[in-house]
């Protein structure tokens, strides 16, 4: 009895101990990195808030009740040095505990947006007595020794400044959101580097670039040399693999001005990392960086900002910056998938904290960039940038997508890694296979709206499919098994972990249950839209022949 009781006593400390842990990233068995809330996987079904809306509740109250319409978890949004710290020394929590209240209000957990010394590369969320005093916070310079709107990376005064400010904002949250964990992560700055130039041209810093190159960085790239960016490798070869030297005695400036963008980057992931090293220490969650990214047709440093934690300078900021959790980037890419990709190594979590560019006309694309990012990526989380624009009404399909997402959460989080989980997304007018090892699934996209969805494996020959826009065939790869048939069809949604059936597909409904599955499951393509978006379940009859692909389907 003795023995019994404690074991319950270790049990209940063990449980209580892990339940006060604050949000952090734990790595599961699969080497996945999974965003832990009260000590469970959480995933982030998120939208980020316009720029200016979270700077008063005022602003913030028709908002939170329209996030929760539209099935959201999670929201991010900023708050900025000059509101938190008006005068030096003088913090002004208000804002601060008042959304944590209301997120708590309305069940939401916030990822706050640290707006300090920098805001897509310029300078304009930095307080008053830091703008003003250039002697104490010197700017950036142009060739011409002229100041830009850009505070330096190279300040030490400013380093610390940032530090402090951001220090005490997360001393604020442990001290009124240790228990709560509302706050579940924090970016740190917002698409840091400088547009313009290639680099700063300050008499400091034209100093510093002459200067030897971080024994740091040597090391990590001596170290990781297989992993590294072949850019970078190619370029340090090409000019000697030197150890000793300066930036542009070891990388040149021949690709692109990487010797140029790889100082800046070291300079900006080198005060991130004392900034993120001192808030951790007040209180220790995932802090992480988001990047403007290199569009194609702009690869060059300062025509997108130089320095920021951009894909090609992903190696940098992992040697330089070992406090900073991940990299994320705001995804506004024509080919969105390519760019999952290149943040997609080196361990690097993915996390899409903006994306679907509203000002570029893309207003329908959340709900196939949310699925195919959480399932073929395995991410922390997803989010449309300005969630709170008019165009998220609550009938946006974001919103059917998001409740179809939190249906699947547990199945999702727990095919982490596994290899039994794919996404799939149609790009322009082209159909698209999926590949499992013995099978291979064809998404036929024939809707008048983008094709999207996830394939989850159940069992050997039990497939879950969910999403909108796709008809979608099983083909047999087992050479004596090559034919299909399918079994039952089931469309629903998860009740408690336990399956519930809302309708059995066939006929028309089914391509006569012969040709596969069709998301939705309508009689006509006209009545399929956007909001339609269902989860089907079907068991496969693998047969010696008789398949029925996309060719033989009946409509
Ligand atoms: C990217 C920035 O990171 C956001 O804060 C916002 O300014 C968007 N661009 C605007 O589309």
């Amino acid at each position: 009895m003795k023995k019994f009781f404690y074991t319950l006593l270790l049990l209940t400390v063990f449980l209580f101990a892990n339940a006060q842990q604050p949000p952090q990233l734990v790595r599961n068995k699969h080497g996945v990195a999974q965003l832990m809330v009260d000590g469970k996987p959480y995933v982030m079904l998120a939208g980020e808030l316009m720029n200016s809306t979270s700077s008063t509740l005022e602003s913030m109250a028709p908002v939170w009740q329209r996030m929760k319409n539209l099935n959201l978890n999670t929201l991010l949004l900023s708050v900025s040095w000059e509101q938190l710290e008006p005068e030096e020394g003088k913090y002004d929590f208000s804002i601060v505990d008042g959304l944590i209240g209301e997120a708590r209000q309305h069940d939401l957990k916030l990822v706050f947006l640290w707006f300090g010394s920098w805001k897509n590369g310029s300078s304009g969320y930095a307080p008053h007595w830091v703008l003003r005093d250039t002697k104490r916070f010197p700017r950036m310079k142009n060739k011409e020794g002229e100041n830009r709107p850009y505070l330096s990376i190279l300040s030490e005064e400013l380093m610390k400044a940032d530090a402090r400010a951001y220090t005490a904002l997360m001393n604020r949250i442990k001290e009124i959101d240790r228990n709560g964990q509302t706050v579940i992560m924090c970016q740190i700055e917002n698409e840091v580097g400088l547009l313009g130039d290639t680099r700063d041209r300050s008499v400091q810093a034209e100093n510093q670039f002459r200067q030897q190159v971080p024994a740091d960085l040597i090391k990590h790239l001596q170290k990781n040399e297989k992993r590294i960016l072949p850019e970078i490798i190619n370029e340090w070869k090409a000019n000697g693999k030197k150890t000793n030297g300066s930036w542009l005695e070891l990388f040149g400036n021949g690709c692109n001005h990487l010797a140029d963008e790889m100082f800046m980057s070291w300079h900006y992931a080198r005060f991130i990392n004392h900034v993120a090293t001192e808030g951790k220490k007040a209180y220790n969650i995932p802090m992480f960086v988001n990047a403007w990214i290199i569009f194609p047709h702009e690869p060059t440093p300062g025509l997108y900002p130089s320095g920021g934690p951009n894909s090609r300078m992903l190696d940098v900021w992992q040697a330089a910056a070992p406090s900073v959790d991940f990299l994320a980037f705001d995804n506004y890419a024509e080919d969105y998938i390519a760019q999952c990709h290149l943040y997609n190594r080196n361990g690097n979590p993915i996390f899409v904290p903006e994306a679907v560019g509203l000002w570029m006309g893309d207003k329908e694309s959340a709900p196939a960039k949310a699925f195919y990012t959480l399932s073929e990526f395995n991410a922390l989380g997803f989010a449309p940038f300005g969630i709170d624009n008019a165009i998220y009404t609550e009938n946006h399909p974001v919103g059917d997508a998001y409740r179809v997402l939190n249906n699947l959460l547990p199945l999702i989080v727990k095919e982490h890694g596994t290899g039994q989980m794919k996404g799939f997304m149609q790009q322009k007018d082209q159909n698209e296979v999926v590949s499992f090892k013995d099978y291979d699934i064809h998404m036929n996209y024939r809707y008048p709206y983008q094709g999207y969805g996830l394939v989850i494996r159940l069992a050997d020959d039990e497939f879950l499919v969910a999403g909108n826009g796709a008809d979608i065939s099983f083909h047999s790869k087992i050479k004596s098994l090559p034919g299909v048939s399918y079994g039952t069809l089931q469309e629903g949604y998860f009740v408690d972990g336990e399956w519930k059936t809302t309708k059995y597909l066939g006929g028309d409904e089914a391509m006569q249950g012969i040709g596969g599955i069709k998301l939705p499951g309508v009689y006509l393509y006209e009545d399929a839209n956007p909001n339609a978006v269902t989860i089907v379940r079907v068991k496969l009859i693998p047969t010696e022949s008789g398949t029925y692909g996309e060719k033989n389907m009946v409509d």
